[in-house]
């Protein structure tokens, strides 16, 4: 997507031919830094500290971490220990897994000196894949908020709620919920996003509000309470969400908030839709709410907020009286019976392993 008018993936090698270059997402929105990965450690503190986040992107840098590695050591111990490390990063999003066991087994069926050309190649061809799969994702997505605008009525807006930042940041391109929205407002839909907040580290109010801005698309950021009250008053058409890690059967582990934003559009008939690549499945688990592990955050994400002065500094300020405990949970998981589909590179379907297997039928 466009930022000021110039064309930029989140993550790119850099003219040198084999340094990596990541949008640092912990300046946004108040500056655009490109930032350097030039090894292994770099790599993975980029996804640890969340300069990059989101779960295909946490993927490719995963990748891309691989093939700063080997391009140091490429002996099998060397694969081994980095995969380790960059594995061990971040707990919930399995497209983490899923780019290592992918840059792996690459890796595995070629002799040591030739593994840092086969890295790059391998690492190119998984960004490309995210591009295409997530531009698919927002074909797919379109059709369901072109029929939720005929429902509403033309020329009235078609409102979208969504919750964290599952927009282009998230992924190489695209997006995987706001991709359906880029898609609408191309196409000269009046969509317009009701951008949740997403408290602890505000993905929405500092990442969605910003994408969507700088592409033009109208959006209003609410805290993350609003939600409910919205829905009561048909002023949501439908929800879109991204996903962390869904099971084969359906259930849809997101951003900490997902689930009541779920309860409540379900108490209010709104449709409540995941927008999900292959590398998001986890097929190896069925009941989510109890196999997939939560990160647990530092707790000073809860008690204090960055934000930009009034002389225009960035700062933190404390939120909450010295001493007070706080918890900082970053995911819960919405069961499959609140989703009303999943939106996929292959098409839509029902949040079950039929449904899944449907459209995966290589899964079966
Ligand atoms: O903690 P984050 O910012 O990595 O969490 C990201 C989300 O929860 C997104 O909604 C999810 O990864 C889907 S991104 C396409």
């Amino acid at each position: 997507m466009k930022v000021d008018g110039t064309a930029y993936r989140t993550i790119w090698l850099n003219a040198d031919g084999w340094s990596v270059n990541i949008i640092d997402q912990t300046k946004l929105p108040h500056e655009f830094v490109v930032a350097r990965l030039t090894n292994l450690d770099e790599a993975a503190h980029a996804i640890s500290a969340m300069l990059v986040r989101g779960a295909p992107l946490v993927g490719a840098t995963a990748a891309y971490g691989m093939c700063l590695a080997v391009r140091e050591d490429p002996s099998d111990a060397g694969v081994a220990k980095a995969s380790d490390i960059l594995f061990a990063t971040r707990p919930t999003a399995v497209n983490l897994r899923w780019a290592l066991d992918v840059m792996g087994d690459r890796l595995a069926a070629v002799k040591p000196e030739s593994r840092a050309a086969v890295a790059y190649t391998c690492a190119a061809e998984i960004c490309d894949d995210d591009v295409q799969t997530c531009s698919s994702i927002g074909d797919h997505g379109l059709g369901l908020i072109r029929g939720a605008w005929k429902k509403r009525g033309k020329p009235e807006t078609v409102n979208v709620l969504t919750h964290c930042n599952a927009g282009w940041l998230a992924t190489v391109d695209w997006g995987t919920a706001l991709s359906p929205v880029y898609k609408a407002h191309d196409a000269g839909l009046p969509v317009h996003v009701w951008v949740d907040e997403t408290r602890p580290r505000n993905q929405g109010a500092s990442l969605s509000a910003w994408e969507l801005g700088r592409h033009g698309v109208p959006h209003t950021v609410i805290a993350d309470n609003v939600g409910g009250h919205l829905m009561q008053h048909g002023m949501v058409d439908l929800c879109i969400v991204g996903t962390d890690r869904t099971t084969g059967t359906g259930d849809v582990c997101n951003k900490i908030g997902t689930y009541l934003k779920a309860l409540a559009a379900r108490d209010n008939n709104v449709p409540f839709y995941v927008a999900l690549p292959h590398s998001t499945i986890d097929w190896t688990l069925e009941n989510g709410v109890v196999e997939i592990p939560i990160e647990q955050r530092d707790a000073t994400e809860v008690t204090e907020i960055a934000g930009r002065a009034a002389d225009g500094s960035v700062t933190t300020v404390r939120l909450t009286p010295d001493g007070s405990q706080a918890a900082n949970y970053a995911f819960d998981v919405t069961p499959r019976r609140l989703v009303t589909g999943l939106i996929t590179e292959r098409g839509v379907c029902e949040a079950s392993r039929d449904g899944l297997v449907g459209l995966y039928p290589e899964r079966r």
